[in-house]
């Protein structure tokens, strides 16, 4: 990992110059109390909503959402890449870089640690089912599915060993520390004794890097019918589900070029269609898309085709998921296979064959209106009436009034009903959740469970606060992910003896949500009702509260399970864990 900036070095820069200084380099700042205030040059308004807090080193703006550090603000206005921006700062206050490579673990922020960690774990996997004689049967299972060597080599496939403690001993080696690699859910924690194990073991290893090359976690398949038959990494500091999209790193330009995007489910279609020369794809790794992942393919294309595999259960609660692509402005075309998935298509069909099909995909539209009068009847009233019910939401969802129309014109043609009576319907539809419809609304702190959104606040203004929640809960508490990985953060800040500020809580964060939303947080003036001790204890009781009835919940379907399978020993400890909770 070249390029690397030392945290120190960070640090350094930020503390040389002030937020205000270079943002009224580019736009002109006026004083409003400690704070500046001026029209926001993210999004278009009338009155300033953009605000700049030297004293926490952050900008926000209250009406898109936008917000950060001085890096993040020179990343959005100017477009420039971290290290980039880090650099024109230091040019500016005289600091110079140092160019040899850092090695010493201290000096990284812990999102350069986790990236390299990934970095050391994956080249371990990669060499591993290259070269070693224990990875014969996944060299095999490889080519039976006719992924050749230049693509084991392309996505850097791995194999975990069938043992319980190879990553560890070989991390170890490397003088990494046993709390990194959990921190990157590299391993887990013995249940019954102290230590830890690999979490990944006898399974073929796909790396997943963000759209910058970074590793930011794993998935790892079995080589025979097993279950489960993929284990992936957990969340971490630098892989938050639902922000990423599998292969968008290797495939962005060609869906640029092209001007649209394939997306497939799995890992194993990515890779043996991109095999094939067709690279203008991703995958979703089986999860319905986020608003996030969207945006996150709209900087390359406004075009995309699903493909869905054959036979799939609940296709149509999958197609109403795809309202959200309408909602972002976005054309989705659909199309399924007859049989199998799209890697037996490709090895069966070839890529001509696989590039006709993806042409002759349908609209969404159209392709849920078949779906739909294949499965009512749309001769009838009654199925007139269900299928309408379906097809309005849709409908409702496409930004453009005139595309609006259309379909609705189009709808009442295909059925045969009035299309008054359908306009009249529409109108009845009320607007959808908020935050999904308005695009401009960020999904950040104002959407935050309340509870967990105050808590962060005020460990941010006082730190002994950090302290007392560690005592009495932990990262994995908190609901929203946001939310976890800024705990997280904090938490790692403070066991290594540093400040908490938030400016430099953000340094080396590559992900744009959370800066949004740790400015977000230091920007809301709240006047607390009562004194801040009283709020935090309360607040935590609240989580308290939550984690006990969840644990309550998940231990009634354990002990039930526990009771199908007439396993009376984990029944009895299940009821122990049970009644404990419940006396609390
Ligand atoms: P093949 O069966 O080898 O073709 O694998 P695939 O990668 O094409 O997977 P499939 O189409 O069955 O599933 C799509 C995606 O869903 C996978 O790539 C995984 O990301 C995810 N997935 C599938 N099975 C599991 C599972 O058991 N657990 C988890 N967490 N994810 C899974
Ligand atoms: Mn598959």
């Amino acid at each position: 990992m070249a390029g690397l900036i030392s945290e120190e070095i960070i640090g350094r820069v930020q503390d040389s110059c002030d937020i205000a200084e270079i943002i009224s380099g580019y736009i002109p700042l006026k004083r409003s109390g400690r704070n500046f205030k001026t029209l926001c040059p993210f999004h278009h308004e009338k009155t300033p909503s953009f605000m700049v807090n030297p004293d926490k080193q952050i900008f926000h703006c209250f009406g898109c959402g936008a917000g950060g550090n001085v890096f993040n603000f020179l990343m959005r206005h100017e477009r420039m890449e971290f290290p980039e921006a880090v650099e024109y700062l230091a040019k500016k206050a005289g600091i110079v870089i140092p160019q040899k490579e850092i090695h010493d673990k201290q000096t990284l922020s812990l999102f350069q640690q986790l990236y390299k960690i990934n970095e050391l774990a994956l080249n371990f996997y990669h060499e591993f089912l290259l070269n070693d004689k224990g990875a014969q049967d996944a060299r095999d299972y490889l080519q039976k599915r006719k992924v050749d060597t230049d693509t084991i080599k392309k996505f850097k496939l791995g194999f975990a060993p069938d043992k319980w403690d190879s990553l560890i001993n070989y991390l170890r080696q490397k003088n990494s520390s046993l709390n990194l690699l959990d921190k990157a859910g590299l391993i887990v924690a013995k249940e019954k004794s102290t230590g830890y194990y690999d979490r990944f073991r006898n399974r073929i290893i796909f790396p997943v890097w963000d759209v910058k090359e970074r590793c930011i976690a794993f998935g790892a398949r079995v080589l025979d019918d097993s279950l489960p038959k993929y284990i992936n990494s957990p969340e971490t500091p630098v892989y938050v589900k639902g922000n990423n999209l599998y292969g968008l790193n290797f495939s962005k330009e060609a869906i640029r070029e092209s001007d649209f995007a394939i997306i497939v489910e799995g890992y194993m279609d990515f890779i043996t269609v991109y095999q094939a020369g067709i690279e203008n794809i991703i995958a979703t790794s089986g999860t319905a898309l986020t608003v996030e992942q969207i945006r996150l393919l709209k900087r390359y294309t406004h075009n995309v085709v699903l493909l869905f595999d054959a036979d799939q259960a609940g296709v149509l609660a999958t197609l109403r998921s795809l309202d959200i692509f309408l909602e972002e402005g976005m054309n989705v075309k659909v199309t399924s296979l007859d049989s199998g998935d799209p890697d037996l298509f490709i090895r069966k069909f070839g890529a001509t064959k696989f590039k006709e099909m993806i042409k002759g995909a349908s609209s969404l539209f159209d392709y849920k209106l078949r779906l739909l009068c294949s499965k009512y009847s749309p001769k009838e009233i009654e199925g007139k009436a269900k299928i309408c019910n379906e097809m309005l939401p849709t409908i409702n969802k496409f930004k453009d009034a005139i595309l609006k129309f259309e379909y609705l014109k189009k709808l009442a043609d295909s059925l045969q009903v009035s299309e008054e009576a359908l306009r009249i319907e529409l109108a009845k539809i009320k607007e959808p959740r908020a935050g999904v419809l308005k695009t401009e609304e960020p999904r950040t702190a104002s959407n935050l469970k309340v509870v967990e959104k105050t808590l962060l606040k005020l460990m941010l203004e006082e730190e002994r606060f950090i302290q007392n929640f560690k005592e009495k809960l932990e990262v994995a508490d908190f609901q929203d992910p946001t939310c976890r990985q800024i705990l997280d953060l904090m938490f790692d800040f403070v066991s290594q003896g540093k400040e908490i500020h938030p400016s430099k809580l953000i340094s080396g964060c590559s992900d744009e949500l959370l800066p949004k939303t740790i400015a977000q947080l230091c920007a809301e003036e709240i006047t607390y009702p009562e004194d801040k001790d009283k709020i935090f204890h309360e607040c935590v009781n609240r989580l308290k509260k939550d984690k006990i009835k969840n644990r309550c919940k998940e231990l009634q379907g354990e002990i039930k399970l526990a009771e199908c399978y007439g396993d009376r020993e984990k029944l009895h400890q299940l009821m122990h864990e049970y009644n404990q909770l419940i006396k609390g």
